[in-house]
């Protein structure tokens, strides 16, 4: 499933300053060769992030708009993000599905646009807990991925998937390595039956919801664990060092 893949959603959090101080702390941390690093900072924040990481890390945004720019007051286009360096865009977040209300069918327009301005998108999938607790969870997490199918087609190359099921992010819950793998590994049968083989094969599905450096090594033995998305843990960079490097 090609190289493991670490992001950092520092979602709306930091300062000018701050900021310095973590991308100094990420700038000193040894990757390893086999894996693929990102980091999320606020939109506003990008510039500084990109002008000043000197690790091999690649920059996501946080979110796009659903086509190309114009009279969308508050927005950023996917053309805007590419022309800033951006390579990834992370969408379908559970924080801009259930605190924002973006549906289904935004999420996939967006995504599916944002491809075609040549960024890489992060794919969120996840339940909530009440899903979960009425044995829903791979109804919600088929019925998300559909949405993605349907507005991008058979052409996934450029996507990562993350599971990150609603009741483990921000909470200290982290799934077991257990409940993890059995999501990942329906996602990955999910892929193989309604997109391809080779989507299937090639895909990286990684975790999120309360990752960090003392877990992440016993996620990271899980089969179809690819790597993480990471929240917290990610604004700590001595920490999501360990957590890169976890496989
Ligand atoms: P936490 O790691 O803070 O639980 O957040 C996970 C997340 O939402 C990453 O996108």
């Amino acid at each position: 499933t090609g190289k493991f893949f670490v992001g950092g959603n520092w979602k709306c959090n930091g300062t000018t300053e701050s900021i310095k101080k973590l991308v100094d702390e990420l700038n000193s941390v040894m990757l390893e060769e086999g894996v693929e690093v990102v980091v999320s900072p606020p939109y506003l924040y990008i510039s500084q992030v990109l002008g000043s990481l000197s690790n091999r890390i690649e920059v996501a945004a946080q979110n796009s708009w659903v086509g190309k720019g114009g009279a969308f007051t508050g927005e950023i286009s996917a053309e805007q993000l590419a022309d800033a360096g951006v390579k990834w865009v992370i969408q379908g977040h559970s924080e801009r599905r259930h605190v924002i209300g973006e549906t289904d069918a935004m999420i996939g327009k967006k995504s599916a646009y944002a491809l075609s301005q040549g960024l890489g998108v992060i794919a969120c999938v996840g339940e909530k807990l009440e899903d979960r607790e009425a044995n829903r969870t791979t109804d919600v997490v088929f019925e998300q991925l559909q949405a993605y199918a349907d507005a991008v087609g058979s052409d996934w190359s450029n996507i990562v998937v993350a599971y990150e099921p609603v009741w483990a992010i921000g909470t200290g819950k982290v799934a077991s390595p257990q409940q993890a793998q059995e999501v990942h590994a329906a996602i990955r049968q999910w892929l193989k039956e309604k997109v391809s083989d080779d989507v299937s094969s090639k895909t990286r599905i990684i975790y999120g919801g309360s990752v960090n450096g003392a877990n992440s090594a016993e996620l990271a033995t899980q089969e179809d664990i690819d790597g993480f998305l990471v929240g917290g843990a990610s604004l700590k960079g001595a920490e999501f060092g360990v957590i890169c490097n976890a496989v």
